[in-house]
C-alpha cells in the first residue's frame, strides 16, 4: 500500500505590529477606500526592524509541533521569498532553533505558491521513505523588500508564518493529502520580480566595499498587477480543476476553497470559474494582506479556529505566484486544532 502524507499539526504566527490602510495613506498617494475595494485588505502585520523571516518561522513551527500528535520531525521544508540570507538557506537554522537536531532542511523558492510546492515536496519525501515526519513552513517578511514609496505593492503585502506537520499514513484516512497539481511558466518571470541581488544582476551599490547604506532600488519587489491578476485567476482555476479531477471530487462537493490570499476579487473569480458558491471561499486577507508563502496556512488556521472548517470537510487549496508558478492540493479535514 502506498504511503500518504497526513496533516497532523497546524500553527501560525503574525508579528504584533498592525499597519492599517489609514496609516499607509498618510505617506502614500492612496486611500483606505481604494485598497479595500480593489483588494479587500483593511490591514496587514509588519515585523519590527530586526525581526527576520526565520524568527516568524520558528514561532509558527513551534506552534505546529505543539498542535501535532507527538514526536519531532526528520525533515523541515521552508517556503519563502524573503530568506534570512541569500546563503545559506533559512530552514537549517530554523530546524536547529526548534531543537530538530540533524533533520534534513531546505528552502523552497516558489513565491506565493511556495507552501503548496513545499507540501508536495515533503509528501514526496514521505512517500519515498526518505522522511517519516515533516514540518512544512511558509514564512515571509515582505516588509523588508517593499519599496516604501511604491503604492502598487506596499499596500498589498504583509508579514507572517504558517506551518503544518505531516506524518506518514494511509491515503484513505482524514488529513491525507490527496495529490498535487503543480506547474510553472518561466516566460512570465518579469511579472513578479526582485531584479537585483542574484547572480544575473548584483544589487546596485554592493559591488565595492559592501558598506551599509540605503537599500538599492533594484532590491525592491516589483509586480505588474493587471497581468498577474489575469494569470492568477486562469491558472488557479485550471489547477484546481486538475486537482479535483485527481481527487474524484465535483466542484460543488468542496466545502472550503482555501486559495492564495492575494485579492478577494481573484478568489471570487476563481470560485465563479469553478462553479462554486463564493461563500465557500475562505477570506483572511482582509486582516493580514497578501502574505505570499504564508497565506494558505494562515487562512487555513483562521478558518479552523473560527469554526468554518470542521472535521470531515472537503478542503481544496490552490496558489499562484512569481515564477510564475501555481499549485493545488486537497484533503479531508482531520480535526486537527490550530495553535
Ligand atoms: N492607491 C490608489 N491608486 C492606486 C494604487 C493605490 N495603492 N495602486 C494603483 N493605483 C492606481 C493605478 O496607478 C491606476 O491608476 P491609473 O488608472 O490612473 O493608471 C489605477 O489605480 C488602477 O490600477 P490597476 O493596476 O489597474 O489596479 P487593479 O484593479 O489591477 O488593482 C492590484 C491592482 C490590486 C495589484 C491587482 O492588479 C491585483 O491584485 N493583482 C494581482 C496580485 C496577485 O495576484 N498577486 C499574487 C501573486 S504575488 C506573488 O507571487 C508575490
Amino acid at each position: 500500500m502506498s504511503r500518504a502524507a497526513v496533516l497532523t499539526g497546524l500553527g501560525t504566527f503574525v508579528p504584533p505590529r498592525v499597519v492599517t490602510n489609514e496609516e499607509l495613506a498618510r505617506t502614500l498617494d492612496t486611500s483606505d477606500e481604494w485598497i479595500r475595494t480593489r483588494t479587500g485588505i483593511t490591514q496587514r502585520h509588519w515585523a519590527e526592524p530586526g525581526t527576520a523571516t526565520g524568527d516568524l518561522a520558528v514561532a509558527a513551527g513551534e506552534r505546529a509541533l505543539k498542535s501535532a500528535d507527538s514526536g519531532g520531525v526528520d525533515l523541515v521544508v521552508l517556503a519563502t521569498t524573503t530568506p534570512d540570507h541569500p546563503c545559506p538557506a533559512t530552514a537549517p537554522e530554523v530546524a536547529s532553533r526548534l531543537g530538530l537536531e540533524n533533520a534534513a532542511a531546505y528552502d523552497i523558492a516558489a513565491v506565493c505558491s511556495g507552501f503548496v510546492y513545499g507540501l508536495a515536496s515533503a509528501a514526496g519525501a514521505i512517500a519515498a521513505g526518505i522522511a517519516e515526519r515533516a514540518l512544512v513552513i511558509g514564512a515571509e517578511t515582505y516588509s523588508t523588500i517593499l519599496d516604501p514609496d511604491d503604492r502598487t505593492t506596499s499596500v498589498i503585502f504583509g508579514d507572517g508564518a504558517g506551518a503544518v506537520v505531516l506524518r506518514a499514513g494511509d491515503p484513505a484516512e482524514p488529513g491525507a493529502l490527496l495529490g498535487y497539481d503543480l506547474g510553472s511558466d518561466g516566460s512570465l518571470k518579469d511579472l513578479i520580480l526582485v531584479p537585483g541581488g542574484g547572480s544575473r544582476q548584483r544589487a546596485a551599490g554592493t559591488a565595492g566595499a559592501g558598506e551599509p547604506g540605503p537599500r538599492p532600488a533594484d532590491s525592491y519587489f516589483s509586480m505588474q498587477g493587471q497581468p498577474v491578476f489575469r494569470h492568477a485567476v486562469t491558472r488557479m482555476a485550471a489547477s484546481s480543476l486538475a486537482m479535483l479531477d485527481r481527487a474524484g471530487w465535483a466542484p460543488e462537493t468542496v466545502d472550503w476553497f482555501v486559495g492564495h490570499q492575494a485579492n478577494v476579487r481573484i478568489l471570487h473569480a476563481v470560485a465563479d470559474q469553478l462553479g462554486m458558491a463564493r461563500e465557500r471561499t475562505v477570506v483572511h486577507l482582509d486582516r493580514v494582506g497578501n502574505t505570499s508563502a504564508a497565506s494558505i496556512p494562515l487562512a487555513l488556521a483562521d478558518a479552523v479556529t473560527g469554526g468554518l472548517i470542521a472535521p470531515g470537510d472537503r478542503v481544496l487549496m490552490s496558489a499562484f505566484g512569481g515564477g510564475v508558478t501555481w499549485g493545488s492540493t486537497a484533503l479531508v479535514w482531520p480535526g486537527v486544532v490550530a495553535n
